[in-house]
């Protein structure tokens, strides 16, 4: 009986730890940016600045779990399964492809601001970005990133990868939940104050 996931490797319980922490770390900042502009303050009041530096933060955090990511893997046992069936291991090259495809468009159609939670800021988008990606998936940002996890367990064989993958898409889901009310209260406080704004021009 072998095991396919090592569990004491630290390396895995790392991973796992900046799985869940990047996006506990990024609504508490966001939350902390809307509620008591923590991090415009920080930059002297700049909030565009601000949304900037946050954007650095949390690119950065993503490549460091990546490595992290890929390093725990290398410690991983890989299952035969995975590696000698063309067709498993082939499916990661489309996988790969089109995880990186949503993530990219989706930050090229939303910008760096809207990407990265430029709405805690008070930069808001003029209105709701429909054009591909987010006509294909409500999501793509999360589920791009989650389908190239998933492509790079695939790739290198790695059981513990598709079980760190299933965290990052629970970690995502969670975040959504958590996320996604906020921002429609976030734009629907805005409509409510540009009407008033609109009747008081009548
Ligand atoms: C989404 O938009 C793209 C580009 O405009 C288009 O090619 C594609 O067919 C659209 N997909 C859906 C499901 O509407």
């Amino acid at each position: 009986m072998v095991a396919w996931v090592d569990f004491g490797q630290p390396s895995f319980w790392l991973a796992a730890g900046s799985i869940v922490f990047n996006p506990t770390f990024w609504n508490i900042a966001a939350r902390q940016e809307y509620h008591n502009k923590a991090i415009t303050k920080l930059f002297g009041g700049n909030s565009r600045l601000g949304c900037y530096a946050l954007a650095v933060t949390i690119f950065s955090l993503g490549i460091i779990r990546d490595y992290i990511y890929h390093t725990a893997l290398s410690h991983q046992p890989t299952h035969p399964l995975l590696t000698s069936s063309p067709p498993i291991h082939l499916s990661a090259i489309p996988l790969f492809l089109t995880g990186n495809l949503l993530v990219l468009t989706s930050m090229y159609a939303l910008g760096i601001t809207g990407t990265y939670l430029g709405d805690y800021f008070g930069i808001l988008m003029d209105e709701p970005v429909t054009s591909f990606p987010f006509n294909v998936t409500s999501a793509p940002m999360y589920h791009g990133s989650t389908l190239s996890f998933l492509a790079a367990a695939i790739w290198a064989g790695k059981p513990a990868g598709l079980l760190l993958t299933a965290l990052v898409a629970l970690a995502y889901k969670v975040a959504r939940r958590y996320e996604d009310p906020f921002t429609a209260m976030i734009y629907a406080k805005r409509d409510r104050e540009g009407r008033r704004e609109g009747k008081k021009g009548l």
